[in-house]
């Protein structure tokens, strides 16, 4: 039953307890700062003989109708889209986190400059991201459509309970934390140039969700029950607007996936194809960051059922 194992709390202020400190975030992410053009340009190229995503995320070795080519190919594509839908999500964290700190921008310095770099990392990300889509373009024979765009989805994102926006970013947050280090750190086959990228921005990511952890607490200060109701209500809504999403992109790499290849796959295929890759694209966007150990913690110190609410949902992005 909901709620029978969450943690009662009728003070939401005591969050903010052993939680992360401005000053230390902001050192910490002045020392891992890195330059674009550190990471692609020149002869940084992307290799298209390599896969570029983990095999955790990109779920392409039980579609046994394709031949090797056509997965390297099919995880390629998914590549292009977790650089699109990383830039797509980002597009909508940088104002969302300006807004935050916007109101009170006299009362800590160190609290204002550790979000204000929050969202100058989050800009050069999606400059980086769109780099990277250049290239990608550039190497990759036919066309590979996006949903989007992005100022629509970030606008319906942004529409809900603030607490509840805030809940979805560190939920992002600590995914990439996930993917870099449960997939992507010891994976040796992957191309070297899209590795890179993950790897650094897994590395300034790591402060962001320290941040957004401090977010939620300031939001979640004092919501009482149906408060704390009220933002997981609206978080599982922005979990289902993305979901939506998810589904189109799947068609869409299904389209491009026979686009480049030449290949019309069967009904049964196209079936299969579906359902795992959207089964995939749910766990990389969604479900690895409801299960993330921090993730869980927050849900915990908010206290009533909202652990139990995500628990019992989260098998369906597994
Ligand atoms: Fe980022
Ligand atoms: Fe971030």
């Amino acid at each position: 039953m909901l709620g029978t194992t969450a943690i009662k709390t009728s003070n939401v202020s005591s969050l903010a307890i052993g939680t992360y400190d401005y000053r230390d975030t902001l050192l910490a992410s002045e020392k891992v700062n890195w330059n674009i053009d550190d990471i692609i340009g020149g002869d940084k190229k992307l290799d298209f003989s390599k896969r570029f995503m983990p095999e955790a995320l990109a779920r392409v070795q039980d579609l046994s109708f394709l031949n090797d080519d056509e997965k390297r190919i099919l995880n390629q594509i998914r590549g292009y889209a977790y650089l699109s839908i990383f830039g797509i999500v980002e597009e909508f964290i940088v104002p969302f986190v300006l807004d935050h700190v916007r109101p009170s921008l006299d009362t800590d310095d160190y609290r204002v400059r550790a979000f204000l770099h929050f969202a100058e990392e989050e800009v050069k990300h999606i400059q980086l991201f769109k780099r990277f889509c250049e290239e990608f373009r550039a190497g990759f024979a036919t066309e590979c459509k996006i949903i989007g765009p992005a100022s629509e989805i970030g606008k319906a994102v942004l529409a809900h309970n603030p607490t509840s926006v805030a809940l979805a970013i560190l939920m992002i947050e600590w995914m990439t934390q996930a993917h870099y280090l449960d997939s992507i750190k010891d994976d040796s086959d992957l191309d070297s140039q899209f590795k890179s990228l993950l790897k650094n921005h897994w590395i300034e990511e790591a402060q962001h969700a320290k941040l957004d952890t401090r977010m939620v607490e300031s939001l979640a200060d004092g919501l009482d029950e149906d408060g704390i109701a009220a933002a997981i209500d609206g978080f599982l809504a922005i979990g289902g607007f993305l979901d939506e999403g998810l589904k189109q992109q799947t068609l869409f790499d299904l389209e491009a996936l026979e686009t480049a290849t030449g290949r019309t796959l069967s009904v049964e295929e196209r079936e299969v194809f579906v359902t795992t890759q959207l089964q995939a694209n749910r766990w990389t966007y969604i479900g690895s960051g409801m299960v993330h150990p921090k993730f869980q913690q927050m849900l915990d110190r908010l206290g009533y059922d909202a652990r139990a609410r995500i628990d019992e949902v989260a098998p369906v992005f597994a």
